[in-house]
């Protein structure tokens, strides 16, 4: 896009049926921090929009189970997620939120526009109704017997034992999860999006124009376009949401996701009021870039139906990229709300007062940019130990004690350039646009990473030219270097801002750099000679080792068992004994494994079966690291036909059990089974 003249930058709006842990962190509202804040910081006329989803089934459902009203239990989350937010730096120009009067009447409007435009059908159709609380039944308030796998609590939906998807009308024995009461069928009327009409105009859209989307995000969208597209309701029997605004609605509200996305345009509105500033050009001039971040579960949402609605209702921009993020793990396991595996960001905050840019800089060196990732507690005290607080916290350090020994904490003269401050020159020049550019690309990883190689730099200018010896020998020499040192500080002062605000502000304010704007790095000629600096403490303290234990085992010890749920096939047709005796299967002893170069998932083993040993390549990588199979003792058919797999030869199969998710488990013997043993 050219000629861009402002930016309309949105970061998913949360729901508040609980709060934002460090997935979401990672997954969207960093990645947009960093954006908002790089724009601003390059001049660029920027609105960061966020705010609470309170909308939808899973708010009332966890409302009834904390014994408050919707309203109760959206107010509670609002407040604890807006507050994180805040302690983390994200600097949202307006966090607002979807029960907001103004929202409901925006979304209202929007969908009457859509409407009357004869943009949507309507449908009769038949759904459960409970006739003791007199409502139509989500598909989450009813429950009964699976008929894929026999599961007796089922919900209307989905089945969470078979992971199978349902309609409610397939379950066997429905009940209503509000009464206990069988749930009657009854006519009700809806309306419906009808996607399939706009597939010509998406395809064109989404696959010819943004073709350079990333391409995990145009990967989905071509799957979802190649499937083919269905009209979608987008009314709901309920008394929660935005009342549909229609005559013979009663009863009836938009679906959540209907509404939760016009809350981005609610959001500005907002913000407009508050600020005396006009909303309409961050959402109706072509010459606004508007970008949505969001997690990969969020890409349907806002890839194929907020555009459809868009174009639909005509009056307002499209998305001009969606850079959405993958997942990201947590010691290499999923995280799950339901199971508490999670590290809540308030808890955080808590635990680590002070330290918000340590988890900022963590997760953003792991950001799931473009396959899930995994955060776990000790890469977290690794980063900060070995990357926060030696390589920019010891430079910042270094600099400012010598700068208080030698000169009371003033800029010394610049003095004569040689070389060594030529050359330093030309490597800080690069760093704006080179760091610019990445987040201009959402490659916030790498954007971090060259913030990093420059305070490197600064690293290695101090050691070679060693001012603290040069001090005995050469004061004019030892002041240039000083000099040119803290000119570099500067630079990190103002680069950082993006990614680690907290620290930036503390180095802005040491070297008087308030207001410094990103073109004004880039140079050493950012500091006054004879400029007083501040005090500046330790940036990054070491973080023990008893700290990040105290974590794991918080999280083992919150971590809710639940039934794990099961993937149910068929049963495969009866086999002889003969044919079961021609299986070779035995215990396998793995010696050695290592990645398989370019590859995702295989891992090349080497096995001792007792009396010989062998390679085996198995798909296992996604879930198992080289170091932790080594030493196990797992079953494998021996006697499988020798396969070519990436060049490698392999000599059987070690077998594995899945979930209902597809996390794979090893098959082991009870007890010490000896290598080589054969299972019968
Ligand atoms: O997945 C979620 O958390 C949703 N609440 C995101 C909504 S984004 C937008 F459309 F409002
Ligand atoms: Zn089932």
């Amino acid at each position: 896009m050219e000629n861009v003249k402002r930016y309309t930058v949105t970061a998913a709006l949360p729901y508040t049926n609980g709060p934002v842990h460090i997935g979401h962190l990672a997954g969207c509202y960093l990645p947009s921090d960093i954006y908002a804040r790089y724009l601003r910081l390059a001049g660029e006329d920027v609105l960061y929009i966020c705010g609470s989803d309170e909308h939808g089934v899973a708010i009332t459902i966890k409302a009834a189970q904390e014994g408050l009203t919707p309203q109760q239990l959206v107010d509670k989350y609002h407040n604890i997620i807006k507050n994180s937010f805040a302690d983390f730096g994200i600097s949202f120009d307006v966090y607002s939120r979807t029960s907001s009067p103004v929202h409901h009447k925006t979304a209202s409007d929007f969908f009457k526009v859509m409407h009357d435009k004869g943009v949507f059908t309507k449908k009769t159709s038949s759904q459960f109704y409970d006739n003791e609380t007199r409502q139509f039944l989500a598909d989450r308030y009813i429950s009964g017997t699976c008929p894929n796998c026999a599961y007796e609590k089922a919900y209307g939906d989905q089945c969470e034992r078979c992971g199978k998807s349902l309609d409610p009308t397939d379950l066997i024995n429905p009940k209503s999860t509000l009464t206990g009461n069988t749930p009657e069928l009854r006519e009700t009327s809806h309306w419906y999006l009808p996607l399939q009409t706009y597939e010509p105009w998406l395809k064109e859209w989404l696959l010819e124009k943004h073709n350079d989307w990333k391409t995990n995000v145009i990967g989905q969208c071509r799957s979802w376009l190649t499937q083919g597209l269905h009209e979608r309701s987008i009314t709901r029997d309920m008394d929660w949401g935005v009342k549909v605004p229609l005559p013979d609605a009663e009863g009836k509200v938009l679906y959540v996701w209907m509404d939760a996305p016009i809350g981005y345009i609610s959001a500005a509105k907002e913000w407009a009021e508050a600020t005396g500033n006009q909303w309409e050009p961050y959402w109706k001039n072509d010459d606004t870039k508007l970008v949505h971040f969001i997690g990969k579960d969020n890409i349907v949402f806002h890839c194929i139906i907020f555009p459809t609605m868009l174009k639909a209702h005509g009056d307002f921009i499209l998305p001009d990229n969606v850079p959405a993020n993958e997942f990201l793990n947590i010691e290499g396991d999923k995280i799950s709300t339901s199971r508490n595996w999670a590290v809540w960001v308030h808890e955080y905050l808590q635990d680590f007062p002070g330290k918000q840019d340590v988890m900022r800089y963590v997760l953003t060196a792991n950001a799931p940019e473009t396959k899930d990732n995994d955060f776990s507690w000790k890469d977290f005290q690794a980063k900060n130990n070995n990357e926060l607080a030696a390589i920019l916290g010891n430079l910042v350090n270094r600099v400012s004690i010598l700068t208080g020994k030698y000169y009371n904490g003033k800029i010394p003269a610049r003095g004569v350039q040689t070389q060594a401050e030529a050359g330093l020159g030309q490597e800080v020049q690069a760093y704006p646009d080179k760091i610019g550019n990445l987040i201009r690309d959402y490659k916030f990883r790498e954007a971090q990473q060259e913030l990093m190689n420059l305070a490197r730099v600064g690293n290695k200018y101090l050691t070679d030219n060693e001012p603290w010896k040069l001090v005995k020998t050469d004061e004019e020499r030892t002041a240039t270097v000083m000099h040119h040192s803290l000119q570099l500080l500067a630079n990190l002062a103002i680069l950082s801002d993006p990614f680690l605000p907290h620290t930036s502000i503390k180095l802005r304010e040491a070297l008087g750099l308030h207001g410094r704007q990103w073109n004004e790095a880039g140079t050493l000629q950012i500091l006054q000679e004879g400029f007083e600096m501040g005090k500046i403490d330790i940036l990054f303290d070491q973080i023990e080792d008893a700290a990040i234990d105290a974590q794991i085992e918080k999280l083992h010890a919150n971590r809710v068992q639940v039934e794990t749920p099961v993937k149910i096939n068929p049963f495969k047709a009866d086999i002889s004994f003969d044919d079961f005796s021609k299986m070779d299967l035995r215990i396998a002893h793995i010696l050695e494994a290592e990645k398989i170069p370019k590859t995702q998932k295989l891992l090349k083993l080497t096995v001792d079966l007792g009396i010989e040993k062998r390679t085996i390549v198995s798909g296992i990588a996604e879930y198992f690291s080289p170091e932790e199979v080594v030493g196990r003792k797992v079953c494998i058919v021996a006697n499988l036909a020798p396969r070519n797999i990436k060049g490698i030869q392999s000599q059987g199969m070690v077998l594995m059990v899945e979930d209902a998710q597809g996390k794979l488990m090893f098959l082991q013997s009870d007890g010490e089974a000896p290598a080589g043993a054969e299972a019968r």
